[in-house]
């Protein structure tokens, strides 16, 4: 029976992120997953998250399972972190929140609770966005039609397309919008924008679901949050997906969350209970360690000031990194390279082509994912020459 099954080909984003890891050349340049790398090349453990650890190795007396909801000082963390301190629905009780193994595990929860809602709900996703969305959203029956964002020539959104597009979205549709530092091209909305999608989403019925992967790496915690808080403050519902992989470095703990806003506290308890039950047949319960750590960070007073100027050192590295490489690619190539500034967060297409990625990667050892995204955060000042120079190559052809 099982040898039916085919080998299925390597994932875009960690399948070249393999490849990378195979590849024995010493000045290899690797691009390709969304993980923050230090000046070292190296994803650092935060200090806070270190102290946060030995303190649970210290107090930990039991492995028992958590509580379906997860860990209850990072569901009060998490939802405050997303919605804000003062959150008129957060002081309302119309929050709840489920901890999910990861951003995935967060989209996954969010993605079934659509479906039971509405059963093959139309979900309508930005051109292009992050191609896992499709598999994890999809697996429950949802439907998909897309909306034009980023555009190529100007590499910035193109929103009036955008509202064209959406202009179809109905009540009982779901428009999944991508809370900060859009992957994988970078180009965010501005507020005002924000405030446009939330007077269509008040005018025409259909439920925003968020992806906010990357809260703190754009331009501060609060600050990517603004949109997001913008619709929470209008919006009857919402669905959040949070992860901590990225803000604070917990990838490997899968810790994240699927956050709920109702139009009371009877509906977020039921949500959160739809959650539950769906977590259970899915994977049962969360995982603890990454959560517990999670929790403390965002909870404990010195442990959070640390994360937060740690996290902000990081935000502005990425942003000076941007700066560093336009300049250089200007430099190595003949085009403008402008637009590397303008974006928000990890990501950024640097408008190659495939076979100019190709290229990059089989000649020069420099690893971007076919669309041309890099992973800003993986440049560093011993690779930004060949990444230039290779790019000044493959350019000039
Ligand atoms: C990425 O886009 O590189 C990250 O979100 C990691 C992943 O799981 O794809």
């Amino acid at each position: 029976m099982l040898d039916q099954l085919p080998l299925l080909p390597a994932d875009p984003i960690l399948g070249l992120a393999a490849a990378a890891r195979a590849d024995d050349n010493p000045n290899k340049v690797d691009l390709t997953v969304g993980i923050y790398m230090d000046e070292q090349g190296l994803c650092p453990v935060f200090d806070a998250v270190q102290r946060a650890q030995r303190q649970l190795v210290e107090e930990e007396t039991t492995k028992a399972y958590m509580p379906a909801s997860g860990d209850a000082a990072f569901n009060t963390g998490i939802q405050k972190l997303v919605f804000g301190e003062d959150s008129a629905p957060l002081l309302a009780g119309r929050i709840s929140s489920i901890q999910t193994p990861g951003g995935c595990g967060a989209l996954r929860i969010g993605a079934e609770v659509i479906a039971a809602a509405v059963p093959g709900a139309k979900v309508w996703v930005s051109d292009p966005t992050w191609p896992v969305h499709i598999p994890l959203l999809g697996s429950v029956g949802l439907k998909f039609e897309n909306y034009r964002y980023y555009e190529p020539d100007s590499h910035g959104v193109n929103f009036d397309a955008m509202v064209d597009d959406l202009k179809q979205a109905q009540a009982g549709d779901v428009v999944l919008l991508h809370g900060c530092c859009h992957n994988p091209c970078g180009a965010d909305l501005s507020l005002e924008q924000w405030g446009v999608v939330a007077d269509m989403a008040e005018n025409q019925g259909f439920l925003p679901f968020i992806d906010i992967a990357y809260q703190g790496l754009g331009d501060g915690l609060d600050a990517d949050a603004a949109g997001l808080r913008l619709l929470a403050a209008r919006l009857p519902e919402m669905i959040v997906a949070a992860s901590s992989s990225k803000n604070l470095g917990l990838y490997r703990e899968r810790t994240g969350a699927t956050l709920f806003l109702c139009r009371d506290g009877n509906s977020a308890a039921a949500l959160q209970s739809q959650a539950q039950v769906a977590a259970r047949r899915v994977y049962s319960m969360p995982p603890a360690h990454g959560a517990i750590i999670a929790g403390k960070v965002l909870t404990d007073p010195a442990l959070r000031a640390s994360w937060e100027a740690e996290l902000q050192g990081m935000c502005q590295r990425i942003n000076a990194l941007r700066s560093q490489i336009r300049h250089q690619l200007e430099a190595a190539t003949d085009r403008d390279f402008g637009f590397i500034e303008r974006e928000k967060g990890m990501f950024s297409f640097l408008g190659l082509s495939k076979e100019q990625a190709q290229k990059l990667r089989n000649e020069h050892s420099v690893y971007m994912l076919d669309s041309s995204r890099i992973n800003v955060a993986g440049v560093n000042a011993r690779n930004i020459d060949a990444l230039a120079a290779a790019v000044g190559q493959v350019v000039k052809g």
